[in-house]
């Protein structure tokens, strides 16, 4: 029988969930090469979950087992636009899975959004997480208040972050670079801004309750904007969300060293400053036909740091089909076009945890399987990437890396891992050096 040959390409849990929905399937024999940019696998798990949440995080158990699967292979530091085209692809893979998910943020399309100071939660978290693409300089907290814009998990994740203590993320994997500056922190005071009310926030109860037990930062809300008029029509999970932001309302202060506003129903108009930023203008909303209307009030938040956390967005890879309007790969099932395939963020737009990657690759697998001819391509991507002087960061080297994180924790006397910072790091710990000009 011939081997069926796929190429994923993308790392994260859409990449890896379809290498595991093909290889177990038992009706055809397949070869799976999941292709990565970066040096290391797991995408957002790596980095995008909370370095505090390590329950999450250990996720990557999980994935790693499918790496391991006989008839898979992790070939990092390899990137679609980059180093290959779809047409490399299309000539050595009998289907191409493409699961890249959504690395850039939304915009707010305010005036001031490019002022200094104003930031994209995108590249906090990567940041934080010590993503290659980000330096670990690249923020220093010297701002006292801080206004996050948006009311998602990823705005409750950074608001976390910006008020624990430096020790309190200690034993996490956090870059010690990034600690020291989390440690230096001057950041006082933090407001947690949503557009619409409490009932519309998109954070989740469970996430929302950890800001409430804060030791470093005290948390409120105000009365008027948490109140909602009919409580009845709300699901369990949102009217436990108002409790919750409810019942802050009415919490007595401790004087904790940090303070956080959790807003409602204030958009924001324009990021304010000269040369920096200085503050936000809002305008309060309501509802009107289900929409959000300004309502001509006004208010100020001064701030000497905006982070803007509303969505991400998927980018367009070159020589695949991609909606400007919805910002992901148009698809039936899957399918986006002869032999190729899409899942996870790519697929649906940037919304759902890690699980739902799951059900979503196994139906873009369903689609492929019931298609794909093996066969069908004849040229070796070994071949083609050796020709090209490329030669990809294997999953041995990967092991490597993650010895070297270990090693680094240990040394530190921190948790069980501390990441390495930049790709010269991580090549150097597994033995290669970064190619000049190789991809990013
Ligand atoms: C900040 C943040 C925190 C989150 N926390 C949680 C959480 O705590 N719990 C939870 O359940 N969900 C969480 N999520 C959601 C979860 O991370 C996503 O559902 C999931 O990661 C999406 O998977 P994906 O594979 O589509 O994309 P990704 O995880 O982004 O993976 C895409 C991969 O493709 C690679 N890639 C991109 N372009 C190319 C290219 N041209 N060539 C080769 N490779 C490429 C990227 O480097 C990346 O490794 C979080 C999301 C964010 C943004
Ligand atoms: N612990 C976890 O499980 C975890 C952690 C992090 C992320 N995630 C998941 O990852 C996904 C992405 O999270 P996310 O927080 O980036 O996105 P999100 O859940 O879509 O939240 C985006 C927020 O930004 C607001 N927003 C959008 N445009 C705006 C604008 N122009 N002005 C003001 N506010 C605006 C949205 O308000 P509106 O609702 O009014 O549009 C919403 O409050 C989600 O599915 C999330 O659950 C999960």
């Amino acid at each position: 029988m011939v081997t069926l040959r796929v190429a994923i390409v993308g790392s994260g849990p859409a990449g890896i969930y379809t290498a595991e929905a093909l290889v177990k399937q038992s009706h055809d024999p397949v070869e799976v090469d999941v292709l990565e940019r970066l040096p290391t696998p797991y995408g957002l798990v790596r980095y995008g979950v909370a370095p505090d949440h390590t329950s999450i995080k250990s996720i990557a158990g999980y994935l790693r087992r499918v790496l391991e699967t006989p008839g898979v292979r992790f070939l990092g530091g390899v990137e679609l636009g980059a180093d290959l085209s779809v047409d490399d692809l299309l000539s050595c893979y009998d289907a191409v899975v493409y699961c890249t998910g959504a690395m850039v943020d939304r915009h707010l399309g305010v005036p001031g959004e490019d002022l200094p100071g104003s930031v994209a939660a995108t590249d906090f978290v990567n940041w934080y997480c010590g993503h290659p693409d980000v330096p670990p300089d690249a923020f220093s907290l010297d701002a006292e208040e801080v206004v996050v814009i948006g009311v998602g998990n990823v705005a409750v994740d950074v608001v976390r972050i910006m008020a624990k203590t430096a020790d309190e993320l200690r034993g996490t994997d956090v870059p010690e670079e990034v600690l020291d500056r989390l440690a230096a922190s001057k950041v006082k005071r933090v407001h947690m801004v949503g557009r619409r009310g409490p009932e519309h926030a998109k954070f989740t109860l469970k996430e929302l309750r950890e800001l409430g037990e804060l030791l470093n930062a005290d948390v409120l809300t105000f009365p008027d904007e948490v109140a909602v008029a009919d409580m009845t029509t709300l699901s369990r999970q949102v009217r436990g969300n108002v409790d919750v932001l409810r019942s802050w309302s009415e919490r007595k202060t401790a004087d904790r060293p940090r303070r956080l506003e959790v807003r409602f129903w204030l958009r924001p108009v324009e990021i304010l400053g000269v040369s920096r930023v200085e503050g936000v203008r809002l305008e309060r909303t309501r509802l009107e036909n289900g929409r959000v209307v300004g309502t001509g009030d006004f208010e100020t938040i001064p701030a000497d740091m905006v982070m803007r956390s509303v969505g991400y967005q998927s980018v367009a890879l070159p020589g695949v089909p991609f909606d400007p309007g919805s910002m992901t790969v148009p698809n039936v099932a899957g399918k986006a076009a002869d032999r190729q395939y899409v899942a996870g963020w790519l697929k649906r737009g940037p919304t759902g945890v890690i699980g739902t990657n799951k059900s979503d690759a196994a139906e873009t697998v369903r689609t492929l399987l019931a298609e794909a001819v093996p066969g069908t391509a004849t040229a070796r991507l070994d071949d083609l990437l050796a020709a090209r002087g490329l030669s990809p960061v294997t999953y041995e080297d990967w092991l490597a890396i993650e010895a070297a994180e270990a090693s680094l924790a240990g040394s530190l006397s921190r948790g069980e891992r501390v990441k390495l910072v930049g790709r010269d790091a991580m090549l150097g710990a597994c033995g290669r050096l970064a190619r000049p000009g190789g991809p990013s």
